[in-house]
């Protein structure tokens, strides 16, 4: 195990509340008990993400991920356990005692804690440098002249590379960093002869950090102005934690302020996110100079809905990137445009006006895209039939990428407005261009979801998993539903003085549940029962197995939650734990009527097999009665067989 003191495992397990940790990560929406919102896991349009205060576990209906505060850090994160412990020490200011680095504990880490641990040596080692190395002067005169903060400096941990071969590497190596992941976040080039050397010379150097606030990589920024050799940034590789299209640079400073002010300003370089926050514009964000992808937009997207792009002056610059606009439509969010005078970018132009003249500018420019589009098209088309027939394909197809039929209808009237043409004409072009597309969807939904005779209550999980449904998918489900209720309910009293533990597991005694998950789940029930004990959620929760930690934690998140609407108009619905003893019935009931017919299978596998007349007579005798009690309990469960 982590060298971490059990007591001190306690005390964050303790303090780490779920809405917190999970809060910094996506915006959290109460309804009900629970809180939901957009999986930060796989992508989604209406949330299926729940977290449940009153049990310290947020659970995916969509991917099925759920687990704890440190298992939602080891999934946001891709970290090990100690790892993300020492993450939620950090964040509620808990102590970890350092420990010499252990091979044990070495071998506990992930090869992407040891390239975030690199990273972050080289950030300090940076920092350092910038603040008390002999060379650091040149970087922090050049930072001052771009008229930054000494706070703004610290807050974005700004650094300098020397101006040497290899002064990072003999730094990190010297204190024991493996030359594996210095080389694998790109920090030390190894030339084929086998001479390491630096990849940052003589730099500015801006971190990047992911939303959690880790460094996963570095732009830099060269301070020769009239080398033509090296370029003016040069950015970290691609490596396991960055991933470029995946990030945005700021992000880490601006979520809250994204989400408290439900807008994201856009913009291209690292000194305009730094020159704008320190304006106190601090919902900005860089896409680092290359097109805007789906990825960035997305991670935009789990904290608003609003995004205004801040371009520089050049036309071209901007018709380049029209393109990536026409992305964050696709993904429903709604974009607004701001640009600035010939020649100057965000950067400039808020050291030009100052931080109130800039906001005020930026509050009367901005235009919604779609118009801001159509009138930089209908400009260029002016007098010019072909152009303009050319713009107005232009300008349909971007407004075909909303989603949201409302709005299309909206951007087709102003679009026809400034074109002064009629919107009818815009709108059978929609048409014709997405035809296509909506016979090949409609092929796709007809002929799928199998049907099911025993339905139930099941049919909405089946038509969410759309799967042809085997035997064993269902026994598999009736085993859980079991398991389910007994992680729910262990102490309900449901008949005869009997919990929901006792109850189930002596009806099922002669059951053995075939799906080793859940056996294993039923021997931890049990072994709590053989020693006295009713089991509890914390038991399953914090269990050392993750396999078992993940699938309890799905089981005890609750998707029948009541509908907000159906409270408010009081219309009482009946919840599952009121109804409890006729449920518990009718699952063991299910799952003994299942193994029935598991049974008989396989016993009429055996017949096909045995020439033995005694034999055969002896296995017909026993399907002979399997066959009785499958139909009692179906007949109890009302199930009409078919003979
Ligand atoms: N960029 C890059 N590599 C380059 C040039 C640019 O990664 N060789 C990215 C950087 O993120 C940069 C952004 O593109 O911040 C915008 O580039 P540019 O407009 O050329 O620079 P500015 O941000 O204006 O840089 P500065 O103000 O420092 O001159
Ligand atoms: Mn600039």
């Amino acid at each position: 195990m982590s060298l971490i003191p059990k007591e001190t495992v306690d005390q964050i397990l303790a303090q780490a509340d779920i809405t917190e940790v999970v809060g910094d990560f996506v915006s959290l929406k109460k309804k009900g008990q629970n809180l939901w919102a957009c999986c930060p896991f796989h992508h989604e349009k209406s949330p299926s993400f729940s977290v449940s205060p009153a049990k310290g576990i947020y659970k995916c209906f969509g991917c099925g991920k759920a687990g704890n505060s440190v298992q939602f850090i080891m999934d946001v994160e891709g970290t090990s356990f100690p790892e993300a412990l020492k993450y939620l020490a950090k964040k509620y200011g808990i102590e970890v005692p350092e420990d010499q680095p252990s091979p044990e504990y070495a071998r506990e880490q992930s090869e992407r804690d040891s390239l975030y641990i690199v990273s972050e040596f080289a950030n300090k080692h940076f920092q350092h440098v910038l603040h008390h190395h002999e060379q650091g002067s040149i970087g922090q005169s050049y930072l001052k002249e771009r008229g930054l903060t000494n706070a703004t400096i610290k807050k974005f941990e700004l650094g300098y590379s020397v101006d040497a071969w290899s002064d990072l590497t003999d730094a990190a190596l010297k204190a024991g960093y493996k030359q594996q992941y210095l080389e694998a976040t790109g920090l030390t080039i190894v030339r084929e002869d086998g001479k390491k050397y630096d990849r940052f010379r003589g730099r500015v150097m801006f971190p990047i950090h992911n939303i959690s606030g880790r460094v996963i990589g570095f732009g830099a920024r060269t301070l020769k102005s009239n080398d033509k050799k090296s370029p003016k940034y040069l950015n970290s590789p691609e490596s396991e934690i960055y991933h470029k299209s995946n990030v945005l640079y700021g992000m880490y400073q601006a979520r809250q302020a994204v989400r408290m002010q439900d807008m994201c300003y856009m913009v291209e370089g690292y000194l305009d996110v730094l020159s704008l926050h320190q304006g106190g514009i601090e919902n900005v964000v860089s896409s680092s100079g290359t097109s805007l992808t789906e990825g960035q937009i997305k991670l935009i997207a789990r904290y608003t809905q609003n995004i205004t792009v801040l371009y520089d002056g050049d036309a071209a610059g901007i018709k380049a990137s029209l393109r990536g606009i026409d992305l964050i439509l696709e993904n429903g969010l709604n974009v607004n445009v701001v640009t600035f005078p010939a020649g100057e970018d965000p950067d400039s132009y808020i050291r030009k006006v100052g931080d109130e003249a800039f906001k005020a500018y930026v509050q009367e420019h901005a235009q919604d895209f779609i118009s801001f589009k159509t009138s930089l098209y209908a400009e260029e088309a002016k007098g010019n039939p072909v152009k303009k027939a050319e713009a107005i394909r232009e300008i349909v197809t971007s407004i075909s990428k909303i989603p949201d039929p409302i709005k299309r209808t909206v951007f087709f009237q102003s679009c026809s407005l400034i074109f002064g043409i009629d919107e009818q004409l815009l709108i059978s072009e929609y048409n014709k261009m997405h035809l296509q597309d909506r016979q090949q969807q409609q092929q796709l939904r007809s002929g799928s979801l199998a049907d099911f005779a025993e339905a139930e209550y099941y049919e909405q999980e089946e038509a969410e998993t759309a799967k042809p449904v085997t035997e064993t998918d269902s026994l598999k489900r009736y085993e859980r539903e079991i398991v389910r209720m007994l992680l729910n309910y262990p102490d309900r009293i449901l008949v005869d003085g009997q919990n929901t533990c006792q109850y189930m597991l002596e009806q099922l005694e002669d059951v053995e549940f075939r799906t080793p998950l859940y056996a294993r789940l039923v021997e931890v029930v049990k072994s709590k029962l053989n020693q006295g004990a009713i089991p509890s959620a914390d038991d399953f929760i914090n269990y050392p197995d993750q396999e078992i930690r993940t699938e309890a934690t799905n089981l005890l998140s609750d998707p029948y939650e009541l509908s907000h609407n159906w409270e408010t108009h009081q219309i009482y619905v009946p919840h599952e734990s009121d109804l409890l003893p006729y449920g518990a019935e009718r699952a063991v009931l299910r799952l003994k009527w299942r193994n029935a017919q598991l049974l008989m299978k396989a016993e009429m596998e055996k017949l096909r097999l045995v020439t033995d007349p005694t034999e055969q007579d002896r296995v017909l005798h026993v399907i002979r009665s399997l066959k009785t009690f499958e139909t009692q309990i179906g007949e109890l469960l009302g199930i009409v067989v078919n003979k």
